[in-house]
């Protein structure tokens, strides 16, 4: 439980709060590099924190983000247009670069150009860089530590695809499911099978919980009843990965506020090509954005794995009112994961760095994670074992994760993959879903 001044510290991300503060030493994921392959679509507008922003690529290629309001008399650049070099306003042709410098200032140029007024304009910009198919945004002050270099990015032979979502919710009710063992068994399983109209038997129950704090976050960890302490679920188990992110071993997903009240949601998810299609390597890793209401019933979608964490997400509130929560035991993890945060909230008013940062570039060369089964993404498997495998026969038939995904993104996936089973076995649909979901966290 926590007080409402508390809650306010851990859930509001603006400019010049705590936990704003805190959150602008990390490089947030905020768009897929993908989405501005389109030449006539170079320009985006994002809400990251709070503030209004607009990210765009130039005709050379840098990608910029800057003030999503023009330093003339305030006008939407989200509808300016790129040039070689910037990104210009459509209004009275104000030019900026990816520094925040005003390059050219059309009339002024001319009837003025001694005046230089453009030297004396400097317009909102931060950084982005690029990796893994991903644009990255860094708000914080200098120096800015490294875009890290998570080992699943340094991977071959894998089809990566990038998946957003916008939720209604404070981004903190988000993470905190990052490390939540226990939710899985009820939300994804057993709720997943009753969804499907079957009453029973109900998944293994978890025996045991546990959470390991590590440089990079936390891994949480269960024995269910099907499962001992030799399985990877305890020996390695999964991340809650700092500041805002859950990761479970090929597959990430961030939760990044976009304000107080809505979190933009970016999964990268890893497939490895069967070994029979090596040397793989993806000329394009597409991005595309899920949705997460019905239209017809103005209900929340429930039939994939994380729309259904979507609806616990929002269904706790816009942003959750912890002063009526009652922790328990399964929520040891939720309990240190707050915890931690307020050490880092004192460890950044300090002035000292955050947990988690990369700033060596020796290191930053591949960051390892705990990863279990990792020899499934390194080493790879043959076909014969994929379509059987508990987990990723799954995944072949269709993206567990999230719906929507278009039909140009299936095929891509499809031709890497070298095998077809969009469809099949929807009889038995649910028990593979259930493997897979079971071994997914
Ligand atoms: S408002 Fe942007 S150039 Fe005038
Ligand atoms: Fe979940």
């Amino acid at each position: 439980m926590l007080d409402e001044a508390k809650n306010r510290l851990i859930t509001q991300t603006g400019p010049g709060t705590p936990m704003g503060e805190l959150l602008r030493r990390y490089w947030m994921p905020i768009a897929g590099a993908s989405e501005f392959d389109d030449e006539t679509k170079r320009v985006k507008p994002v809400r990251l924190m709070g503030e209004d922003l607009v990210l765009y690529k130039d005709l050379n290629g840098t990608y910029g983000l800057i003030d999503r309001h023009c330093c003339h008399r305030r006008a939407d650049l989200s509808y300016g247009f790129v040039e070689e070099c910037g990104l210009r306003c459509n209004y009275h042709g104000w030019l900026y670069d990816e520094k925040g410098n005003c390059l050219a200032q059309p009339y002024e140029d001319m009837a003025h150009p001694d005046a230089r007024l453009k030297d004396r304009i400097k317009i909102k910009a931060y950084k982005v860089e690029e990796r893994a198919g991903m644009l990255w945004a860094y708000l914080g002050p200098a120096p800015a530590p490294l875009v890290p270099n998570w080992e699943p990015f340094t991977w071959k032979n894998g089809f990566v695809q990038i998946v957003t979502a916008e939720i209604p919710c404070n981004w903190f009710q988000c993470q905190e499911n990052s490390i939540d063992p226990v939710h899985f068994e009820w939300m994804h399983l057993n709720w997943g099978m009753r969804l499907h109209n079957q009453l029973g038997p109900y998944s293994p129950r978890h025996v045991k919980v546990d959470f390991e704090e590590f440089d990079y976050g936390f891994t949480y960890k269960r024995i269910k009843e099907d499962t001992n302490d030799k399985d990877p679920l305890w020996t390695v188990g999964r991340v809650c990965l700092w500041p805002n992110c859950l990761f479970t071993r090929e597959h990430f997903e961030w939760r990044v506020p976009i304000d107080d009240e809505n979190t933009f949601s970016i999964t990268w998810a890893f497939n490895r090509v069967p070994k029979e299609r090596e040397p793989y390597v993806q000329n394009r890793i597409p991005t595309w954005q899920g949705p997460i209401k019905d239209p017809k019933t103005g209900r929340w979608i429930d039939s994939h794995v994380m729309n259904q964490d979507f609806i616990a997400w929002v269904g706790q509130g816009t942003v959750a009112d912890r002063g009526k929560e009652n922790l328990a035991a399964s929520d040891k993890g939720v309990a240190l994961l707050r915890r931690r945060f307020f050490e880092d909230l004192e460890l950044v008013a300090q002035g000292k760095d955050p947990k988690g940062l990369v700033r060596d570039p020796k290191l930053n060369e591949c960051v390892e994670l705990p990863i279990a089964y990792r020899g499934n993404y390194v080493d790879g498997l043959p076909l014969a074992q994929l379509v059987k495998h508990p987990v990723f026969s799954g995944q072949l038939r269709d993206y567990v994760f999230q719906t929507g995904q278009p039909a140009e993104v299936r095929r891509a996936f499809v031709d890497a993959m070298g095998i077809d089973l969009t469809g099949t076995a929807n009889a038995d649909f649910l028990s593979p879903i259930q493997g897979s979901q079971s071994n997914r966290q």
